[in-house]
């Protein structure tokens, strides 16, 4: 995996970096082909999801048999990954931890930073790299915007460059959150993607997953999208230019019961309000954004409930009975998307069918 000296010479400061458009910035990120850092969902086309979908099917039909298992956990047993997480999470970091081990990665983890030198003043950014020299892989969840990819960017520029993935960064982006919700929904509509009105409700300013997932989107034919949220959390405009820009219709609404008769796929959301700065979710009510039992008689037989999981009131618990909730495949159907990926990124997947 070798950078080529173009690549290197070219690379502007930092600051200079970070505004360029992300389709600029994806060969920094890429080797051989191939996705080398996941900052992006940007950086996910129609076939290599095709081939992450094919890749994760395969782990878990493989590992089904003891000696397929052993077999996959052989691929990567020279690895080592760092778990960097400095945002709570269990779900997302025990599904990469578990997709690491699959591959048979060995795992540290950092999950609290003020028992780090950060406080003895040294840079997040040194911390890191300290850090990086122990491993061969970075697996980073961080509030602040931008720190996985000023991550990705300057390990680039070092002499011992790592992949760097981003296990949702702030609230800009979550891209193997997206990932897992695409496969979600392959699985559930036989592989058939296209054609579909995807209908995403609750927090949408401040949610990066249903970000990422907007952005997965335009490798699909035919998709519309309806955004349902209070009025002080809808969609931001970068989003909705992005749309606008690969001709993706949508539609921003707050009358969820409307457009859930026609859904085929109803993406759930919390509120955001770990993002509040001051109070301002209280005053908000969230109540019409819920999926209720009753709701389960109006939508299509077909339609499939998805939720990137904390779940608060959002939807009711008697509705993860009906075999169209798939929240909880969608859980560990993250695993094995993790593990494709990561298979992917060190170049072992073709060892895995
Ligand atoms: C999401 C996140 O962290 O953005 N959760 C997750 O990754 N499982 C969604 C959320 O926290 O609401």
């Amino acid at each position: 995996m070798k950078r080529t000296q173009e690549m290197t010479s070219v690379q502007p400061d930092w600051e200079n970096f970070l505004p360029r458009p992300i389709s600029d910035k994806i060969p920094f990120f890429s080797r051989d082909g191939r996705v080398y850092d996941c900052l992006f969902a940007q950086q996910f086309s129609r076939d290599l999801l095709a081939h992450l979908f094919r890749t994760a099917d395969a782990l878990r039909e493989v590992t089904q048999k003891k000696g397929g298992a052993d077999h996959v956990s052989s691929l990567l047993s020279d690895k080592r990954a760092m778990l960097y997480f400095a945002q709570p999470s269990t779900r997302t970091f025990m599904s990469f931890l578990n997709a690491c081990h699959i591959l048979g990665m060995k795992t540290s983890e950092i999950r609290d930073t003020s028992t780090s030198s950060e406080v003895k003043g040294e840079t997040p950014e040194d911390t890191v790299r300290t850090f990086s020299s122990y491993v061969d892989m970075i697996i980073m969840r961080h509030p602040t915007p931008g720190f996985v990819e000023k991550t990705a960017w300057l390990m680039n520029r070092t002499g011992r460059p790592v992949p760097v993935v981003n296990g949702g960064s702030g609230k800009d982006q979550h891209p193997t959150q997206a990932l897992l919700d695409t496969y979600t929904l392959y699985r559930s509509f036989n592989g058939e993607l296209d054609n579909k009105h995807i209908v995403m409700v609750g927090d949408l300013k401040r949610g990066r997953t249903v970000r990422s997932l907007s952005y997965l989107m335009k490798n699909y034919k035919n998709i519309s999208l309806s955004f349902v949220s209070p009025k002080e959390f809808r969609m931001e405009a970068d989003i909705l230019d992005f749309l606008k820009r690969h001709g993706i219709p949508y539609q921003e609404t707050e009358d969820f019961a409307g457009v859930m008769r026609t859904a085929d796929a109803i993406y759930m959301t919390r509120i955001q309000d770990e993002h509040d700065k001051a109070g301002e979710s209280k005053g908000v009510d969230y109540s019409p954004f819920y999926f209720r039992q009753e709701h389960l008689k109006q939508i299509k037989k077909t339609c499939v409930i998805l939720h990137p999981l904390p779940r608060r009131h959002e939807i009711e618990v008697s509705v993860d009975d009906d075999p169209r909730a798939v929240f909880w495949r969608q859980e560990r159907n993250g695993m094995w998307a993790r593990a494709a990926l990561m298979a992917h990124i060190f170049g072992v997947d073709e060892k895995i069918a």
